[in-house]
């Protein structure tokens, strides 16, 4: 089963050819941050129009690299929503356009759903999911931060979400503050090597307690934004600061200790056959040793999304449509793009 998927939910412009939703023939990306990076944030007007102009190419090359022809794919598949309603509805009206054209079924498909799944791509082949589920999965990215047990494919359950800024969102605000470009996720990666991350003690969301249903699970990261920016008022940074790593990691620290102490907290109360994350922020490498860390001590196996699917990519999208094929969710040809679908 042959599936082109399309991706253009943010600023990201995707496709890829993957068959039996585990083998990967192409993943082409072309990432727009240049043209947003002035701006440090993604311009919607500016990323529909980029996804308009290199869309067309990005779907060719897909098909090239994968050598295969029009008439070989089984269905085509592109992500519905969440996301810019501008930047989906490129992806989306050129999906169904191939669809009618080529007479083949059209998918539209979650790109929550997509992260999520991200962590069985590659070498772990949708075929083995259920050996791994019910899976806890972190998905931490720009514009989402949310806990997910995975019952199956196509069955998940949302423990907890953030109630303002998303992971990635408050460590691109931090770079912005400190001084560094964007995306702020790497820069302050990069910065924090040379750093003492227990120099400075940012609070670790929120204090939610463990028998509280509302905040058990969830996560809060606009007080630590805050907190480095109170900090800097009273301390400012001098150009060349020697205190600047530190600050980098001891934010970063912040960041992923909230991140791993939900996950902690969701495996004292719900038995898994495995933890996952996934999502722009899962590239973190503080972030993956402590996960590390946290499912050895709990003896559980890791399931983190390779560092090329975890950023927005097009396999992760065909990937879960080849999953969906025979009994769900097609035919999307009637359906609009859904800027604010949920995951469950
Ligand atoms: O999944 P993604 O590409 O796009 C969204 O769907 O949001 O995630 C982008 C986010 C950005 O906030 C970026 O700063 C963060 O992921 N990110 C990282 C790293 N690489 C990207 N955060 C921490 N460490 C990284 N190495
Ligand atoms: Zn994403």
């Amino acid at each position: 089963m042959l599936v082109l998927g399309i991706e253009t939910s943010c600023d990201e412009t995707a496709a890829a050819v993957v068959r039996d939703g585990r083998e990967i023939l192409s993943n082409v990306i072309y990432s727009q941050i240049a043209r947003h990076q002035a701006y440090g944030g993604v311009v919607p007007e500016i990323a529909s129009r980029a996804h308009v102009e290199v869309l067309p190419r990005i779907i060719e090359e897909s098909m090239t690299e994968a050598r295969v022809s029009w008439n070989d794919l089984d269905a085509i598949a592109a992500t519905r929503g969440p996301g810019l309603s501008t930047s989906l509805l490129v992806g989306f009206t050129a999906a169904k356009a191939l669809s009618l054209r080529l007479n083949k079924p059209l998918l539209g498909i979650n790109h929550l759903e997509g992260h999520a799944c991200s962590v069985f791509l590659g070498e772990r082949s949708p075929i083995q999911v259920s050996e791994f589920c019910p899976l806890l999965v972190l998905l931490a990215s720009g514009g989402h931060t949310s806990l997910v047990l995975i019952r199956a494919i196509g069955n998940y359950e949302i423990l907890g979400q953030t109630f303002d800024d998303a992971a990635g969102e408050a460590l691109d605000k931090g770079a912005k503050l400190l001084g560094l470009g964007y995306p702020g996720g790497p820069e302050i990666e990069r910065v924090a090597r040379d750093g003492n991350p227990d120099a400075v003690k940012f609070p670790r969301g929120l204090r939610g307690r463990g028998d509280d249903p509302e905040t058990r699970y969830a996560f809060s990261f606009s007080g630590l934004k805050t907190s480095l920016l109170y900090h800097l008022k009273s301390q400012p940074l001098q150009p060349g600061d020697p205190r600047l790593p530190d600050l980098a990691a001891s934010y970063q620290e912040a960041v992923v200790d909230t991140l791993v102490s939900r996950i902690d907290r969701a495996l004292d109360n719900h038995v898994v056959n495995g933890v996952g994350c996934a999502g722009g922020v899962a590239r973190n490498k503080r972030l993956r040793e402590k996960l590390e860390r946290l499912a050895a001590k709990r003896k559980l196996p890791l399931l983190l999304a390779a560092p090329d699917f975890c950023t927005d990519n097009a396999a992760m999208i065909a990937a879960v449509a080849s999953a969906n094929l025979d009994f769900r969710r097609h035919d999307a040809s009637e359906l609009d793009v859904d800027p604010t679908w949920p995951l469950a």
